[in-house]
């Protein structure tokens, strides 16, 4: 067996499944293995309906699942007969303990680290995938070298920068690779290893080599600065709000100086998914840990802007309604933090739908592809609710629509049979200013966009 045509991935998420997909799919000399401890997770990837949705995914895990692709929860087997071991677990904020709320929860990564030096009967190259603190991988570097076999091991950083719902094709366009690696001889050979793997597609001056500790922190301040855009233009609608300018306007104006560019400035309900807010956080930890609390509190402005957006869009509902939503029904379009894709981490719809049941209101939510997510994320959650599958269902007899996830195919709903079904006076409060506001308003709605004056016929 060729062990160093052996990929293994461990970690079988929104990451490990895509991103290991692609590798089989343009490498069809290496044999590659996904594994995971949750067992319905691999079960689902090796079935019809895959445990996570993504545009294009289906079509390409079916092209190589049992060619040279498969997903297992033998982790053991895995490591030992891999030679390349790529770890995509989960990296959550902390909840417990020294850094609780922000520093990075590292025990399913060091979990990995453990089963390598126990199952490894010969030296591998291991390459952090999940997204992980400063100096993570002098940790793993650690630990590997603490076995008693007298094993190598070269750690390699290989940060993703795929964007979910897009996911298939920013693997296949990526803006960049980036592999970061230790100086010594075999980790430049192991750089060069993970570089000839990406080289089956991506054009070699698109895959940046850099010392890990840079690739290690680059990942994080991408992500930071990405999620600034959008609290900054989020701010700014706020400002709109009170003053009659109009956030898409001054996005455009402001977007079309090339030095600033027009990409991450929607303004929205705020952001969501697993990892802007957890790695701001983790950033912010980093440094405050180093000693530089100016430098944490403008990170952690970020999120702070970003919770802002979040309680006005709800204050702004339950003021226009006349200062009570209680027993009013509610519906809720959109559950998943963004379009096309069903994961709802951290997605400003359920801090909003837990608001409005705290103020009592009584919500009718509807989403194409997150609704199994919704009803896990609200579980516990006290209030009257229900996930409804028709859109038209779920408006029905109801006071308001809000709009929290910006579906396509919510623009292209008839709005007029919506209206005609809706209690009156009937409100649409547009979380990401997708529908066409004039259109609406001319139906009958009052209409309130983020960041433009809001349209009522409310006297
Ligand atoms: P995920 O929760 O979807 O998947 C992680 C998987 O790891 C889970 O299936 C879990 O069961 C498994 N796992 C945990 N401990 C394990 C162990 N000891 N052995 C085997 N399997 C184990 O997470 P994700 O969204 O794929 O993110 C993974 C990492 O990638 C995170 O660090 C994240 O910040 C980063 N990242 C995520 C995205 C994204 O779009 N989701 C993009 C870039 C980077
Ligand atoms: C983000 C980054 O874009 C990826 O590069 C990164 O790899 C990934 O995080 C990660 O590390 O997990 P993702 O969270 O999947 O990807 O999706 P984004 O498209 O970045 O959207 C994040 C949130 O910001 C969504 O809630 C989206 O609706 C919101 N958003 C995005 C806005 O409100 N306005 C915008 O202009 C853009």
């Amino acid at each position: 067996m060729n062990k160093g045509k052996n990929i293994l991935c461990i970690g079988a998420g929104y990451v490990g499944g895509p991103t290991m997909a692609v590798i089989a799919a343009k490498c069809p000399e290496y044999s590659v293995t996904v594994a995971d401890i949750d067992e319905n997770r691999i079960k689902a990837w090796n079935s019809e309906k895959l445990p996570i949705y993504e545009p294009g995914l289906s079509e390409l895990v079916k092209k190589v699942r049992g060619k040279n692709l498969f997903f297992t929860t033998d982790i053991a087997k895995g490591i030992k007969d891999a030679g390349i071991i790529f770890v995509s677990v989960n990296t959550p904020t902390k909840t417990f303990g020294e850094g609780a709320g922000k520093a990075a929860d590292l025990q399913y990564w060091e979990k990995t680290a453990r089963a390598i030096v126990e199952h490894a009967e010969d030296s591998k190259i291991v390459i952090e995938k999940s997204t992980l603190p400063l100096r993570a991988a002098e940790a793993m570097h650690r630990i590997l070298h603490s076995n008693t076999k007298g094993l190598d091991f070269d750690v390699i950083s290989n940060p993703e920068f795929m964007a979910e719902g897009t996911a298939i094709d920013d693997m296949h366009n990526p803006d960049r690779v980036l592999i970061g690696g230790m100086e010594s001889p075999s980790g430049k050979k192991a750089v060069k290893t993970i570089a000839d793997i990406y080289a089956h597609w991506v054009p070699r001056e698109k895959i940046l080599l850099t010392n890990v500790w840079s690739s290690e922190l680059s990942k994080l301040v991408a992500n930071a600065m990405l999620a600034q855009r959008i609290s900054s233009i989020n701010s700014i609608s706020a400002l709109c709000e009170k003053t009659d300018a109009d956030i898409t306007e001054v996005a455009k104006a402001v977007g079309m100086d090339s030095r600033i560019g027009p990409k991450f400035l929607r303004t929205s309900v705020g952001f969501g998914g697993s990892c802007f807010k957890k790695d701001i956080l983790n950033l912010v930890y980093l440094c405050e840990y180093y000693g530089l609390p100016e430098v944490a509190a403008y990170w952690e402005q970020v999120v702070k802007i970003n919770d802002f957006q979040e309680r006005r869009f709800v204050k702004n509902i339950v003021r226009n309604m006349f200062n009570t939503v209680a027993g009013k029904k509610i519906a809720v379009f959109g559950f998943a933090f963004k379009a096309d894709t069903g994961d709802t981490r951290e997605s400003p719809a359920i801090y909003i739908t837990k608001m409005l049941l705290e103020e009592r209101a009584d919500l009718a939510i509807y989403d194409p592809e997150a609704l199994d997510n919704a009803a896990r994320d609200l579980k516990d959650v006290k209030g009257k609710f229900e996930l409804v599958t028709d859109p038209y269902k779920c408006a029905k007899k109801s006071h308001a629509i809000l709009i929290l996830t910006e579906w396509d195919e919510f623009k292209k709903l008839d709005y007029g049979k919506i209206y005609e079904s809706m209690e009156k006076p009937a409100f649409v409060f547009d979380g990401r200013n997708i529908l066409n506001h004039r259109e609406l308003f001319e139906i009958g709605f009052n209409v309130f966009p983020i960041g433009s004056t809001k349209m009522t016929h409310l006297k």
